[in-house]
């Protein structure tokens, strides 16, 4: 039986933190075992951890860290090299918002992060989930911290039979009930767990510390949980880009408006998004300038969150730089550049050479 009364629900969470003082992952934002953690760390953490895997941020997490150690040093840094810093991340929105926060934070708390979860929901970028994740994990405040994995967890627990996303806020509730005085612990055990054996496939309930209370498990229907709601079909956008290279191999990049989707970010110069490529004599009157443009072979394809993208790939080298709008940025400078993962597949589809040009 799932824990009711409070002695049960003590019960099942002293297993669950024996099992976590055990078996707890050694994660770089993680303060070890008895130690404080610093909310900058924590909250750089779970802003990177939104809709991003753990194997997907640690890298990023460690890079942030070393060129902005406190959110002073964050708060000093420009937008552009904080936006060139999570290139390749996505959701550039939570870059903008986290660079915000930090500001308001250097410039009017004094570089201190507030202490309630109520509070730090405030700060640009924190929604209720996060701000409680972080005042879990920082300050042990009595709240939940649900990731995807501790969302699997509650709903085999308890069989929850409604589907994602719709069920979040219901495992969020269930997560509250149970959440111990060492909040934070008990966050991370429950995101432990669900990633070392309560796992999508074959979760390991043989060495799972709360299979005898989990639902999910007596009913033999842990493999069907949580439920999913069918994906629905993205509408599908399409366009024409243009990689220019000059004499030395500088390609010629546009930044785009400061608002909307990869507000700011740099790209090759583009025409816009609608339901169908755009002819190739539409396309020449898209290009920043007369060129030889050949259309390469193939198009590159990437998906946002709400559409699908199809661009086809026009490509030209000039041997003099044309007057045009935008910078001339060398191969070598763009790692480091403020490149969205679609603008670099665009770029790369559009230049001659092979190899790959970026690590990511
Ligand atoms: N996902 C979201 N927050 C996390 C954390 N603190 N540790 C591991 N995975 C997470």
């Amino acid at each position: 039986m799932p824990p009711r009364t409070p002695s049960q629900k003590s019960y099942l969470t002293a297993k669950l933190l024996a099992w976590y003082d055990v078996h707890r992952r050694v994660l770089p934002w993680r303060a070890p075992k008895g130690k404080k953690a610093d909310p900058y760390r924590v909250w750089l953490s779970e802003i990177m951890l939104q809709q991003t895997t753990v194997r997907a941020v640690a890298g990023y997490y460690r890079k942030f860290l070393q060129r902005w150690p406190t959110v002073r040093a964050l708060a000093d840094a420009s937008q552009d090299d904080v936006l060139a810093a999570w290139a390749g991340l996505g959701y550039y929105a939570r870059a903008r918002n986290l660079h915000a926060a930090a500001k308001v934070v250097a410039h009017q708390m004094s570089g201190k992060f507030p202490i309630t979860a109520a509070a730090l929901r405030d700060l640009p970028g924190i929604g209720g989930y996060t701000a409680g994740a972080i005042a879990a994990i920082a300050y042990d405040e009595r709240q939940a911290a649900m990731d995807a994995n501790a969302e699997r967890v509650i709903a085999r627990l308890y069989a929850v039979q409604a589907p994602l996303p719709k069920a979040k806020a219901e495992l969020h509730r269930l997560a509250m009930a149970l959440v111990p005085a060492r909040a934070g612990d008990f966050a991370q055990a429950l995101m432990d767990l669900g990633s070392a054996i309560c796992t999508p496939k074959r979760p390991a309930c043989a060495n799972c510390p709360l299979a005898e209370e989990c639902v999910a498990h007596r009913r033999s229907i842990q493999e069907q949980l949580p439920l999913k709601a069918p994906k629905l079909a993205r509408p599908l956008k399409r366009g024409a880009a243009f990689v220019v290279t000059d004499r030395t191999g500088a390609v010629l990049l546009v930044k785009r408006p400061d608002t909307g989707l990869l507000a700011s970010m740099l790209e090759p110069p583009q025409g816009p998004w609608t339901k169908d490529f755009p002819s190739k004599t539409a396309a020449l009157k898209q290009v920043p300038f007369a060129a030889e443009w050949k259309k390469r072979p193939g198009l590159v394809r990437h998906g946002f969150t709400h559409f699908e993208l199809e661009i086809e790939v026009y490509a030209a080298k000039v041997s003099k730089r044309p007057k045009a709008k935008g910078t001339w940025m060398l191969r070598e400078k763009m790692s480091e550049a403020a490149i969205p993962t679609v603008m670099r597949k665009i770029i790369e589809h559009g230049l001659d050479e092979g190899g790959p040009l970026f690590a990511h």
